[in-house]
């Protein structure tokens, strides 16, 4: 697969580790930035990568910033973009096999980066489910988000 990722200021010391792991699961890693730790702002990493993935560039997406709320809130403005800010394993599991998530967002500070590799390593190891009645529900959230 193809995967986006983008990271502030807060979590740019963890995306290089988290590149090398997508990597090494064999995938293709689209890096968004940033590239430093001078401040930034978050959305506009959020917005690159929801874009990517939208857009089809990218098949998922993963974003890293102090707690992973503020890019799961500026991506779910893209279209088509169901981003999920998770804090630990069975949500990173769940928001796969339940709401057909394509971003997974991610906390610097609200986790160490060993327990984020492995939120990353279920996201994407994760198919989601196929479930009627999950179906039906990101259908309404798609249905939703047309109107
Ligand atoms: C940056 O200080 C911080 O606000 C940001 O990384 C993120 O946690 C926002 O949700």
């Amino acid at each position: 697969m193809k995967i986006a990722i983008g990271a502030d200021h807060a979590g740019f010391e963890y995306k290089p580790q988290v590149v090398k792991l997508i990597e090494e699961l064999g995938h293709e890693v689209i890096d968004f930035g940033t590239h430093s730790l001078d401040s930034t702002d978050y959305p506009s990493y959020a917005f690159l990568v929801g874009n990517a993935v939208s857009k089809h560039q990218a098949d998922l997406g993963v974003l890293i910033c102090g707690t992973g709320i503020g890019m799961s809130i500026a991506a779910n403005k893209v279209k088509g973009i169901r981003a999920a800010a998770i804090q630990n394993q069975i949500a990173a599991k769940a928001t796969r096999e339940h709401n057909d998530a394509n971003v997974l967002c991610v906390g610097s500070r609200t986790n160490p980066l060993e327990e984020v590799l492995e939120f990353v390593r279920i996201f994407l190891d994760t198919p989601y489910s196929n479930g009627v009645r999950h179906t039906k529900r990101v259908h309404m959230i798609t249905e939703y988000e047309e109107e």
